[in-house]
């Protein structure tokens, strides 16, 4: 399973990224606003910033809803750098847009997934990744990860190639229930990442060796 960090901040994609765990970078509109990036020409240098750090796999969301605006803004983000995915929102347009980006050979990732059904379109259309938000699910009581195995299942089944990227993702268990259904890659903030380094029983098991370490060393 591939980690990509759910985030515009750029020293949380360093200390991420110096991890040695980080596959990729998924960003939305909301991610950008939160880090103070507006207009058009510092959005376009703050996702070369990113590319600049990793290794590849950093989602750039287009802001338009229409099929041209979607081809003008997508073309002009994969222009910035190869490791740019497009995202694109599962709407009517996002589809036909998916479609034209797959056939030129530029990366997508379908944003806004909720359903096995428009996973099924997202990946007719040849997304390169979907990604279903689990945690919204969640927060309006439906199993965000019954989702993301309903899918897994499916595109098996299918033979489609597009990969499952579950987003929205809220905790670390959230990352090891995602691991036991089979997506294919979970992207997740900084702090859920972490949070698998640890266990109380760690603490005090490393606590105990350095102790007796040091009695018998003086
Ligand atoms: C990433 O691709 C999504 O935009 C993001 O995970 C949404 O997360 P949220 O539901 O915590 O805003």
């Amino acid at each position: 399973m591939q980690f990509f960090i759910d985030t515009a901040n750029l020293d949380q994609i360093r200390e991420a990224h110096a991890l040695g765990v980080l596959d990729g970078v998924t960003t939305n509109p909301s991610l950008m606003a939160k880090e103070g990036i507006s207009g058009e020409q510092n959005i376009l240098n703050h996702y070369k910033a990113i590319c600049d750090i990793v290794d590849d796999n950093v989602s750039a969301e287009v802001i338009s809803t229409d099929y041209e605006g979607m081809i003008r803004e997508g073309e002009k983000l994969a222009a910035i750098d190869d490791k740019i995915v497009v995202k694109v929102p599962m709407i009517k347009d996002g589809i036909k847009a998916i479609r034209y980006f797959t056939d030129k050979g530029i990366r997508t990732n379908c944003t806004l997934i909720f359903s096995a059904g428009q996973a099924i379109i997202a990946a007719k259309a040849g997304a390169t990744f979907i990604s279903p938000f689990i945690g919204r699910l969640d927060d309006i009581s439906f199993d965000g990860i019954e989702l993301i195995q309903q899918i897994v299942d499916i595109y098996d089944i299918q033979g489609f190639e597009t990969q499952v990227l579950a987003a929205s993702v809220r905790n670390s268990l959230h990352i090891v229930k995602c691991a036991e259904a089979g997506a294919h890659v979970v992207t997740c903030p900084l702090s859920a990442i972490t949070g698998l380094l640890n266990h109380p029983l760690t603490d005090k098991g490393l606590a105990q060796f350095l102790a007796d370490h040091a009695k018998a060393n003086g």
